[in-house]
């Protein structure tokens, strides 16, 4: 595995590879890499011959009241389970080298960010989407790899590669959760030891969700009333939203008649946390 910094050392990297015919497959991050991450490095390993992942914690996208001073970083651990996969290329680049000077172009996405984690973090998906578009561009893969963990960023980029017609395959990988339930993420590792407990009330009342769908509940106003009520009475949760929407669209559904997404985002002191599960008649 080879760890490169600039745009030009990773453009020669990956030219060997593309040119002996080789399908690229590439893993966007922003570090601080967990099993979730490593489950997208290995089925991107498996589908394709050359895996490239990133890892870039993008300014962009952090909204001026968000944890981008905290954000957590350790590369040397990164790279350790980078190399685990193994994986081909780790492009690591400076902010400077993503964002040069004089940079002003952004890509904007409409009403698909307006929503769900659009609606608390605004600008959150237009810097999502113009630093995809931007690695995409460096990278030039076949195939992205994106957890389902992140659903809207998942709808997001779909339609923005439809949109602008970028030649790569997006492919969604499940989300990997602990044993007790708690979606892996970079960011519970802010969690005290009572908020990680108070935490598993996210995939407990999904789960209860889905258990009641499969006991024939279609009235998805009423499902996520009583989903509002559960979070609501565990302790430290403060709901940020929690919906269920159709999984391409984002709009709500209010009958249960093809899949849905059950969505919610809820903060634990200064922590917010999203999780989200398909809900299936
Ligand atoms: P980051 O939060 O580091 O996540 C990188 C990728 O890992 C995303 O596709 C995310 O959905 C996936 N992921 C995170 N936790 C997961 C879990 N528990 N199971 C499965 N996949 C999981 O998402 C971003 O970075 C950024 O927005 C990025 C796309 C890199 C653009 O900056």
């Amino acid at each position: 595995m080879r760890l490169v910094t600039t745009v030009a050392e990773l453009r020669e990297a990956i030219r060997g590879a593309r040119q002996a015919g080789k399908r690229i497959g590439f893993v966007p991050t922003m570090g601080y890499l967990h099993e979730g991450h490593r489950s997208l490095m290995v089925t991107a390993r498996q589908e394709t011959d050359f895996v490239v992942t990133s890892i870039f914690v993008n300014p962009m996208q952090f909204g001026p009241n968000e944890d981008l001073a905290r954000y957590p970083r350790d590369l040397a651990r990164d790279t350790e389970l980078c190399a685990s996969v193994p994986i081909d290329l780790l492009f690591h680049p400076t902010a400077a080298e993503v964002y040069p000077d004089r940079f002003q172009t952004k890509v904007t996405i409409g009403e698909l960010a307006g929503g769900l984690c659009g609606a608390s973090r605004p600008g959150h998906f237009d810097g999502v989407a113009t630093v995809v578009t931007k690695l995409f561009g460096m990278v030039q893969p076949d195939v992205a790899f994106f957890g389902q963990k992140d659903a809207q960023q998942v709808a997001v980029i779909q339609r923005l590669v439809q949109d602008l017609n970028l030649p790569v395959e997006i492919r969604p990988v499940p989300t990997v959760r602990e044993a007790d339930g708690l979606a892996l993420s970079s960011r519970n590792t802010y969690l005290s030891p009572a908020e990680r407990e108070a935490a598993l009330v996210l995939s407990r009342t999904l789960f209860w969700a889905e258990a009641q769908v499969k006991a024939g509940e279609r009235d998805m106003g009423a499902l996520q009333a009583a989903m509002i009520a559960r979070i609501e009475a565990a302790p430290l949760a403060r709901i940020d939203y929690v919906e269920i929407v159709d999984p391409l669209t984002l709009q709500p559904v209010t009958r249960l008649d093809e899949s849905a997404l059950a969505a919610l985002a809820v903060r634990f002191g200064s922590t917010r946390l999203i999780d989200n599960l398909r809900l299936v008649p």
